[in-house]
């Protein structure tokens, strides 16, 4: 099909090795694909129009393989890297696959479990650096409990910041031009994750030692999963100052972590996330973390993947055309929404001012909001009919 939305580099978009190369395990069965050549996955995604690639340390070399190992499974890797022009703007740590991680890395209740995590992770972030990434994700999904005796919550939040505080320190020492972005998720693996939410990571990061390198990396189905509106939670993540990254993928209201392609699941919510991308300022990767569903051979995959952009550039039309459309405008101002722009209080103004001001609340109390003719503009342009 020819049209606009053909993704090239410029559009920064990023996939995870792991996504592309998810061979379908799952509880109730085993592989339905063959594992993908790292190199091989490199080559198909440039081919998309994708600008980078993403990884956990197993990804590329496996679990437990020396340094000599681990260069001889990278040097392929990095050929095809050479060769494509992709970038690898973004790494992270697998502290969740090895049975010695069942109870998490930074936060396992026993110590040399988590001293091995912060080796494992100091490595990676050599790994990061060497490599040019300027983002290293930390993804908890072990750190947690399914019981409530057996993680004391305070002190697991006590080695939690002593893991990130050690690590910022050796990232600061190394000179590394690298950030931490934590990934929020309420559940799966654990019963319970620790972090649940963007608003717990960020309260959290407040009490960091190098909170100025610390921010996050949401994800789409995330919060969709805890029944949060992602929009919302990106719009507070820029306000922070704190998005460093950001996932994305699909998901359809609270069950189990979807991982759909970007754009399938809540078509309403994804049309907010570009928007909010869009407007609020985010340069960084359009990350996908998405899994090509088990019904799918490796064409289906490459078209799941192809899909991710195809339906980004397609919102993102979407949301131009939206913000652009005079009716939009129009609205937008009978909803008042520019008025929340203006500070309540002028810059010479204290309480008293409003304290002596005449305002009825009754007449103001009769007049609509008019947000449901300004919602319907979005739909007519989600739907399209409009633009
Ligand atoms: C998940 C997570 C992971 C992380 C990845 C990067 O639900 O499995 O989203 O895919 O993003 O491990 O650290
Ligand atoms: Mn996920
Ligand atoms: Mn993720």
């Amino acid at each position: 099909m020819t049209d606009s939305f053909v993704p090239s580099p410029e559009d920064r978009f990023t996939f995870g090795l792991w996504t592309v190369g998810w061979q379908g395990i799952d509880v109730f069965g085993g592989p339905v694909r063959p594992p993908l050549d790292p190199a091989l996955a490199v080559e198909e995604l440039a081919a998309l129009g994708a600008a980078g690639v993403t990884f956990h340390d197993d990804d590329v070399a496996p679990f437990g393989s020396t340094v000599a190992e681990r260069a001889r499974h990278l040097a392929p890797f990095r050929a095809a890297l050479e060769r494509t022009g992709l970038r690898v703007p973004m790494i992270t740590t697998n502290l969740f696959a090895h049975p010695v991680f069942r109870d998490g890395g930074f936060t396992n209740n026993d110590r040399d479990v988590r001293r091995f995590a912060l080796r494992k992770v100091a490595d990676n972030l050599d790994l990061a650096a060497e490599l040019g990434a300027t983002v290293f994700v930390a993804w908890g999904g072990r750190e947690g409990a399914e019981s409530g005796g057996a993680k004391d919550v305070r002190a697991a939040l006590d080695r939690y910041k002593e893991a990130l505080d050690v690590l910022c320190t050796y990232i600061v020492e190394r000179g590394y031009d690298l950030r931490i972005a934590l990934e929020p998720k309420p559940n799966e693996p654990r019963g319970d994750i620790l972090l649940p939410t963007i608003g717990h990571a960020l309260a959290f990061i407040d009490e960091l030692e190098h909170a100025e390198l610390v921010g996050l990396n949401p994800e789409v189905g995330h919060e969709e999963m805890a029944s949060l509106n992602v929009a919302h939670g990106l719009a507070q993540v820029l306000w922070h100052g704190k998005l460093f990254h950001v996932d994305l993928n699909g998901q359809t209201g609270p069950r189990y972590d979807q991982d759909l392609r970007f754009g399938a699941g809540n078509a309403r919510g994804a049309f907010w996330v570009v928007d909010v991308l869009e407007q609020g300022g985010y340069d960084g990767p359009r990350h996908f973390d998405f899994k090509p569903p088990r019904t799918e051979d490796m064409e289906g995959v490459w078209a799941s993947a192809a899909a991710c952009m195809r339906n980004y550039l397609v919102l993102q039309a979407k949301v131009r055309a939206f913000r652009a459309d005079p009716d939009v405008q129009e609205a937008l101002r009978a909803a008042r929404v520019d008025q929340l722009a203006l500070a309540t209080l002028a810059d010479d103004e204290t309480l008293d001012a409003v304290r002596n001001e005449a305002f009825d609340p009754d007449e103001a109390g009769r007049r609509g909001m008019a947000f449901e003719q300004l919602d319907q503009l979005a739909l007519e342009h989600l739907y399209g009919i409009r633009g």
